[in-house]
């Protein structure tokens, strides 16, 4: 099967689109046929080496033999082992490979269930949104689930006042959508030039981070949740209320196959919906980084599989 290989740590050249042998399901796997998955600042950042403990995890002085990026996936089930239940051939579903990677492939097994200690928890596959075209559903687990599982910790109410900085990215126009959702009232940091987008998917006040500093305002939150890591708790303490919460994206709680399927419920009822900004062919994966690697992507940025 074809995979882009991330070859060597470094500039998007680096990924080169190889033969490699095509995976076959263990008894408690599915084999996906991939249809879409993501340039992700994560997938960047590995090939980046951005941090240096990259190195530790994916090979030290190059990356690990065929270590194929790809966080997030969709496709369809071509085949699946002996021991899965819940999925059958056919099956249209989405996945978060998570830092298994593997997703830049056109094959890719999952496991039906993983496990915690001595118990069996769903994996991080599930069937896809209806509503949604492949390219859009390979955006949502690793944007999705991050925004919720941080909004959930910050445990946002309806009333809520929420600051999101970086509220034009991946993690940010998931993070607006939910927020709304749960009855906050969402103040987006971002340029002017993206506050159509924002107003678009539902905030209610905008700041442009290029004309004024946010953490100087006279306004007070309930949560900030700096999505672009580009600010500190230290910095936000004047907009901060008693008792209330500054998040980034650092100790994510552990995330659920069931939370990938709350994901699809609030997608398929229209109160979530994937922004993306461009979509690519894998032939084109460099130029992909390139684009994600300039830091002012809209949302998400697809890449088409087949
Ligand atoms: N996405 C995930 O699933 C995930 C998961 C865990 C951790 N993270 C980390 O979270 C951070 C954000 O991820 P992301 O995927 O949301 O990034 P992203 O989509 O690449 O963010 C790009 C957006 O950030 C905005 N931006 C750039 N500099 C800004 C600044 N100083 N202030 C406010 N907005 C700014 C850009 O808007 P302009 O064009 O207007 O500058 C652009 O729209 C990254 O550090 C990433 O490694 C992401």
């Amino acid at each position: 099967m074809k995979a882009v290989i991330c070859t060597k740590y470094g500039i998007p050249e680096v990924l080169q689109i190889k033969e490699i042998i095509k995976p076959k399901p263990k008894n408690n796997e599915v084999l996906i046929k991939v249809y879409a998955t993501t340039a992700h600042i994560g997938d960047t950042r590995i090939r980046r080496v951005d941090p240096f403990l990259v190195r530790l995890i994916f090979g030290l002085f190059r990356p690990r033999k065929n270590l194929t990026l790809g966080l997030e996936i969709s496709g369809i089930i071509e085949d699946v082992g002996k021991n899965v239940k819940s999925f059958k051939v056919g099956d249209e579903v989405f996945a978060l490979t998570g830092f298994g990677l593997g997703g830049y492939a056109e094959y890719r097994c999952l496991p039906e269930k993983v496990k915690e200690g001595k118990q069996e928890r769903k994996g991080l596959v599930a069937i896809k949104p209806k509503n949604l075209t492949y390219e859009e559903a390979a955006t949502v687990p690793a944007g999705g689930l991050t925004a919720l599982k941080n909004l959930q910790k910050a445990k946002i109410s309806k009333g809520h006042k929420i600051l999101i900085n970086g509220a034009s990215g991946s993690l940010g126009t998931y993070a607006i959508q939910l927020a709304k959702y749960y009855g906050a009232e969402v103040t987006a940091v971002c340029s002017a030039q993206n506050f159509d987008l924002v107003k678009s998917i539902g905030a209610d006040n905008v700041i442009d981070y290029t004309k004024e500093d946010f953490t100087q305002i006279q306004d007070k939150y309930d949560i900030v949740y700096d999505a672009v890591m580009k600010s500190k708790a230290s910095k936000c303490r004047k907009i901060l209320k008693r008792n209330s919460v500054f998040i980034n994206n650092y100790r994510l709680p552990k995330i659920k196959g069931d939370d990938l399927l709350y994901l699809k419920g609030l997608i398929e009822k229209n109160k979530l919906k994937p922004v993306i900004d461009r979509t690519y062919s894998m032939e084109d994966i460099v130029e992909a980084h390139r684009y994600v690697d300039k830091g002012h992507k809209k949302g998400n940025v697809a890449i088409r599989m087949r």
